[in-house]
């Protein structure tokens, strides 16, 4: 089977909050690295790599802009993108004319999934290409696709399922005419391993892999497709044995008087001392979630491959930071 970035379409998804967004950009960079004109997709009104990636303002939805050589990002917004298509229905009425008519609202009620599938279009023609179209205000963005490789920073688990399995979800509405014809080359691409891949993220906690457990189930029933990779973000060092977890418990108790009877260095030592059991604690509850991760045996006989990025400690994780995690992946991928 194709290694992952071979593939055309990473999917990226997992609970909200895991890193998502961290892993698409270091997948990024790392495609970037070799040699993969690569694009990453953040949705909605979002803009977090031009921003980590110092540009000063937030480009338009649906522009592409270049990020450093061989990657570029872009944001894709449902709301527009279903504007966009129903424009093409309605010859040459405005955006705002449109955004104001209950045509628009009436639409995206009655058409369950066609934001999430048209949004689902947009993807599929980084991937593959297409007629660039004028922008609400006139302007042509600039045609560099097709990628090599689209990474989609997409939504949430539960809002991930719904997006991918928005070709299925409108087949059952429309089934003929350009929409319905587009929503199946969607869904060929959603379930080809030779061109698309997924990877979930997710933190080490109970929770968050059962999440991830949910998220495996979920693709099985709606594309029959397995998760390709999981990476477990975040994860702590484990700094001492339990050995020396003792020797720093005996050294650092030093009686229970109060701070001022124990002089102040004491009982900083003391606090030192229960943080790193603490974290200890902490580390051991993750690896036995990673271990619970590993254990598992997908619908499709395939252990995922289990990957995992330590958490890092500096007050704002910048773009250095996200080198670095994609230069650990590189390693693994
Ligand atoms: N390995 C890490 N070490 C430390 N901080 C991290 C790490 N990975 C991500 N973060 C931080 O955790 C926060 C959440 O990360 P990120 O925005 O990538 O998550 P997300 O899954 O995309 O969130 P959302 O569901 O809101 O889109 C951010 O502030 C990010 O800087
Ligand atoms: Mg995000």
């Amino acid at each position: 089977m194709a290694s992952l970035l071979e593939r055309k379409l990473i999917v990226v998804t997992g609970k909200g909050g895991t890193g998502k967004t961290t892993v698409a950009c270091a997948l990024g960079l790392l495609a970037a690295r070799r040699g993969l004109r690569t694009i990453v997709a953040e949705l909605g009104d979002q803009h977090r790599l031009p921003a980590m990636f110092g540009q000063p303002r937030a480009p338009e939805s649906g522009v592409e802009v270049e990020l450093e050589p061989g990657l570029w990002s872009t944001s894709i917004d449902p709301d527009e993108a279903l504007f966009e298509w129903l424009r093409t229905l309605g010859g040459r009425i405005s955006v705002r004319m449109l955004a104001a008519s209950s045509t628009f609202h009436y639409f995206a009620a009655a058409a369950p999934g066609a934001k999430e599938l048209v949004s689902m279009v947009k993807v599929r023609e980084l991937c593959e290409g297409r007629p660039r179209r004028a922008n609400a205000h006139g302007e042509t963005a600039r045609a560099r696709g097709p990628y090599d490789l689209v990474i989609l920073d997409a939504p949430a688990t539960g809002h991930a399922l719904a997006m991918l399995s928005s070709p299925q979800t409108f087949a059952a509405i429309v089934r003929a005419g350009p929409l319905a014809e587009q929503a199946q080359r969607v869904r060929e691409l959603l379930e080809d391993p030779a061109r698309s891949g997924y990877v979930a993220v997710t933190h080490a906690t109970e929770m968050a892999v059962t999440e991830t457990l949910e998220l495996e189930e979920g693709l099985r029933l709606t594309l029959d497709r397995d998760l390709d990779a999981v990476v477990v973000n975040g994860t702590l060092p484990r700094r001492f044995t339990k050995q020396e977890l003792g020797r720093i418990a005996t050294t650092t108790a030093t009686g229970d008087g109060s701070q001022a009877e124990l002089g102040e260095s004491a009982a900083l030592a003391r606090s030192a001392g229960r943080m790193a059991r603490t974290v200890y604690e902490r580390a051991r509850l993750q690896q036995s979630q990673v271990a619970r991760l590993r254990r598992q045996r997908f619908a499709g006989g395939s252990p995922p491959a289990v990957l995992t990025i330590p958490f890092v400690f500096t007050p704002e994780l910048d773009l250095t930071a996200v080198r670095g995690t994609s230069e650990r992946l590189d390693k693994k991928l």
